[in-house]
């Protein structure tokens, strides 16, 4: 039996759908630019089967992997629940079975050993493989056309660590994954292990790390000379793990540590630096400039998630759990365990960002991301309560000169994050598109947008509808036509 649950991010557009979806050709409004020719893929998560506990992470859904087809002007789509162990053994059993976010401890015994992970984060396609990421565990290959689960993959056994981040760096010089596990060994274990991972997929070297403290390392940043690991007083024990708890605490009381290697080397140079209190989920990108490393990261005054409690038993608070466009310089030139720090905009921002992926690695000028404008209108009477709650607007942050310029979605939408698509032909920083989903709350449909990004300000070029909620996205990836790999059908009216 299946028990309605109203819990946290369940509820209005949120409520669970349990179905997978293909959309033949979709509506289109405005029209699709003629050089748009690839797949933008989303993860994200829904509660299938209501959670064990009430206030378990969100975090914690099942993953649901969708794609956006889109050529000659039309789009095509699907949506898949990605079959991991755990999705087919609930589905089998018609209930939840797995407890909290992360605590093996309080699964069920029945599903003892079997892999936990929902692989509800983040895209990627690399060596022409796509995979559903999570950061708990190994990657989950998926069929690029049929979105069907095809299984974990080790990279034929190369790759030790028991995880894999969900944010991987790939160089577009040479079209290297730099990648890592934490907790590479087992739950709360401090072990690091740091992979390159050739262009055909094949790995070459493994660096082996060990951390300060146990704590979530979400993101990194890859630039073309260093690594950079940040992370920040979310912390974990195998003790606490026991006791029953979520996997994550929040401790003001511990620094916020970057470390920094040299990519070319074994990882015995990394450098530690220790900042204060702040919630480092996701970075915009890094560059290497002599001996100083610049970071450009959208991090958090404090704990951004009420789910993961703080240790001293203080209540969340939200008015610290603010992100900004900072700035961070590292000197490696001098002895010393600080960094530089500069917040360049004051507009409160999404961490979920994007660069011009050709630039990772790399000096780079512009940062997109999502934010709540509040001068701009919200119509609570047709899209229901979510004052405050909605992300309205596109940004691209020039990080040179301070400017702004914002794309407004409407006032009765909120927007997930966006994916840059280049302009075919073009090859200078932020030529091209945005892409992203926004959820139509009067209509309750979602919606994917194009805008240009150099114009964001002159409002969308094109939008798709889809007929339904296509649910939640965590992060989005844009497949090009033109990489080497993709499919030649995908299905749908372009096949
Ligand atoms: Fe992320």
């Amino acid at each position: 039996m299946v028990h309605k649950f109203d819990g946290p991010a369940a509820t209005g557009f949120f409520t669970p759908q349990r179905f997978d979806a293909e959309v033949l050709d979709c509506e289109v409004d405005g029209v699709i630019p003629a050089d748009i020719d690839g797949t933008f893929f989303r993860v994200g998560g829904e509660w299938f089967y209501p959670p064990k506990f009430a206030d378990d992470a969100f975090l914690h859904t099942d993953g649901y992997v969708s794609s956006f087809r889109i050529r000659n002007g039309r789009v095509s789509y699907k949506g898949r629940f990605v079959r991991t162990p755990r999705f087919k053994s609930n589905l089998e059993a018609g209930r939840q079975q797995f407890g909290y976010y992360r605590n093996r401890f309080t699964d069920d015994p029945a599903v003892a050993g079997l892999d936990a992970t929902v692989s509800n984060t983040a895209p990627l396609v690399h060596a022409g493989k796509l995979f559903t990421l999570k950061e708990d565990a190994l990657p989950y290959q998926i069929d690029p056309v049929t979105l069907e689960t095809i299984g974990p993959w080790n990279f034929g056994g190369a790759y030790k660590s028991q995880t894999f981040t969900a944010h991987p760096k790939i160089d577009p010089l040479t079209g290297e994954m730099i990648t890592f596990g934490y907790e590479a060994t087992g739950p709360a274990s401090d072990d690091l292990f740091l992979y390159y991972v050739d262009k055909a997929g094949k790995v070459g070297r493994e660096v082996r790390l060990k951390v300060p403290y146990v704590s979530i390392i979400h993101d990194f940043a890859v630039t073309q000379k260093h690594v950079i690991f940040p992370f920040a007083c979310y912390t974990t024990s195998l003790e606490r793990l026991k006791a029953g708890k979520i996997h994550w605490g929040w401790d003001k009381q511990l620094p916020s540590m970057i470390g920094i290697l040299r990519r070319d080397g074994d990882g015995s140079d990394i450098r530690w630096f220790k900042g204060p209190e702040r919630c480092m989920m996701h970075v915009f990108n890094a560059h290497s400039l002599g001996d100083k490393v610049i970071l450009y990261a959208p991090f958090y005054e404090s704990n951004f998630f009420p789910f993961f409690p703080n240790v001293d038993g203080s209540p969340w608070d939200p008015s610290k759990a603010v992100s900004h466009v900072r700035k961070l310089t590292f000197d490696l030139s001098k002895p010393g365990d600080g960094w530089e720090e500069e917040i360049l905009f004051h507009t409160p921002i999404s961490d979920l960002g994007k660069v011009d992926q050709r630039f990772t690695t790399l000096p780079q000028r512009y940062a997109f991301t999502n934010f709540s404008d509040p001068t701009r209108p919200f119509d609570e009477a047709r899209a229901g309560n979510m004052r405050g709650r909605v992300s309205n607007s596109y940004g691209r942050f020039d990080l040179h000169t301070g400017a702004l310029d914002r794309y407004f979605v409407g006032e009765t939408h909120t927007l997930q994050e966006c994916s840059f698509v280049p302009r075919r032909g073009s090859t200078a920083e932020g030529d091209g598109y945005l892409i992203g989903t926004a959820s139509n709350l009067a209509e309750m449909r979602t919606e994917l947008i194009i805008a240009d990004a150099q114009r964001l300000s002159e409002g969308d070029i094109a939008r798709v509808y889809l007929p339904f909620r296509a649910g939640t996205q965590v992060h989005g990836y844009w497949w090009d036509a033109e990489e080497i790999g993709t499919p030649t059908s995908q299905g749908g009216h372009s096949s």
